[in-house]
């Protein structure tokens, strides 16, 4: 996180510019993002690569911010999508669908000729029924749609099993024993180009091996495929690259990078990634402030203006996020748990923090880039907050926060 998010005179910056400045002019609960974080981590991934032909698929679920999504296009990145909403943003970002790779378990057939329309770089297959459907619908639009599977190695990611997507009971990828012969079924068909393989066995991966694993397998399907004139243009690890919320270790760049082009060394496919996680969680923080502090017995509660709806990754995975103060330490510290103003037991953004607090003081749960906005809702008719992406002193509004009017514009009353 540092040096984009680091502590001067006792307070908290993004770049150049303390964040208690920016949220006294855009408000909170408020997402903070780093241009300069951003930036030299793509640049950094990318040159992990060295001579290795390959090309970064940014996954867009992570955060489909459209600033963003525009400073990866302009950085020369790529994209997975996983629905058509996700192909639109990438478009209207400005960014080459030519890179797009299409992810997911139940594309539409209106996705599918959207996707097809756009030229994007890839489907990736998940089933048969899809393979099937894919067809009629490129027939239907008189292309040839190029078809990568996504396979399911069955090696484990060793992480959270709500993110854990490789294994051989989960709902995603086609059977590693079914593929061959899959592949052989789409040769076959007319308007069917195959151009790859690829896989994601899961996210928040903290170590090379599992990541390998899955690239070796399908690196020996690729060999069996050749055997039989079936020839891929790319090979593709997926994301899952993991980063440092608190006290894990996940390899550096060059690292997880180093290990997989070692493997590709002397083939003439290119690799893929599609990282969403690694590129933009650090770069990102949120603010909240504190409304109340509540003690009791049992426990002490610092109840903030950001809650499970802004942030839902605590809640959903008991995630770890850290939480600092804004401000200079001022106060004696005592443990609380940080909860929103939502209507569940679950809406806590940390639990048994140790921290010095006032009401009105101004708190940065870090590492909010990825699965954070993204991920959040209306519920209990909150609007969502705002983003702000921040150029060394310049904090440019990258999002406005959503008004009341906004949440329910689309309702009627019904006057029976
Ligand atoms: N490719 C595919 C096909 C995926 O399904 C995903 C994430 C990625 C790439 C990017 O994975 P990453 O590099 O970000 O790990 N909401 C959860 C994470 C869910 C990930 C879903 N798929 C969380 O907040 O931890």
């Amino acid at each position: 996180m540092e040096p984009y998010f680091s502590t001067r005179n006792g307070e908290l910056y993004a770049e150049d510019l303390p964040l208690s400045r920016i949220a006294g002019e855009f408000g909170t609960p408020l997402f903070v993002y780093s241009r300069a974080a951003l930036t030299d981590g793509f640049r950094s991934l990318d040159a992990a690569f060295g001579a290795t032909p390959h090309l970064i698929c940014y996954a867009v679920k992570a955060n489909s911010n459209l600033a963003i999504l525009n400073l990866f296009a302009r950085l020369g990145a790529g994209f997975d999508i996983v629905s058509g909403g996700e192909l639109t943003r990438v478009i209207v970002a400005g960014g080459d669908p030519g890179k797009v790779v299409f992810s997911g378990v139940g594309k539409s057939a209106t996705e599918m000729r959207a996707a097809l329309d756009a030229g994007v770089l890839c489907f990736n297959v998940e089933s048969e029924s899809e393979l099937a459907r894919l067809n009629t619908v490129a027939g239907e639009a008189g292309e040839q749609a190029p078809v990568s599977f996504r396979v399911n190695p069955d090696v484990d990611a060793r992480t959270h099993p709500y993110i854990s997507t490789g294994l051989k009971g989960s709902k995603f990828g086609i059977p590693f024993s079914q593929a061959l012969a899959l592949y052989r079924k789409a040769q076959a068909m007319p308007n069917l180009r195959i151009t790859g393989i690829d896989c994601h066995i899961g996210s928040q991966i903290t170590e090379v091996a599992p990541l390998l694993e899955a690239l070796e397998k399908m690196l020996a399907l690729a060999d069996q495929l050749a055997g039989e004139e079936i020839h891929l243009a790319h090979i593709d690890v997926g994301g899952g690259l993991g980063i440092r919320y608190r006290n894990e270790n996940p390899p550096p760049v060059d690292v997880y990078i180093g290990a997989l082009t070692r493997a590709m060394r002397g083939r003439h496919e290119k690799l893929l990634i599609e990282p969403g996680r690694l590129l933009v969680g650090n770069a990102g923080v949120l603010l909240a402030r504190v409304e109340y502090l509540k003690y009791s017995a049992a426990k002490n509660f610092a109840v903030v203006d950001a809650a499970m709806n802004d942030l839902i990754r605590p809640a959903l995975y008991d995630a770890y996020l850290d939480i600092r103060r804004v401000g200079e330490e001022h106060g004696e510290a005592r443990l609380y748990d940080v909860v929103g103003p939502v209507c569940e037991s679950a809406d806590f953004l940390g639990r048994d923090r140790h921290l010095a607090l006032c009401e009105g003081d101004l708190l940065a749960v870090m590492s909010a880039g990825a699965y954070g906005s993204a991920m959040s809702s209306n519920y209990n008719s909150r609007g969502r907050a705002a983003e702000v992406l921040v150029d060394g002193n310049i904090p440019h509004l990258v999002a406005k926060r959503e008004t009341i009017g906004e949440l329910f514009a689309r309702e009627r009353i019904v006057g029976f």
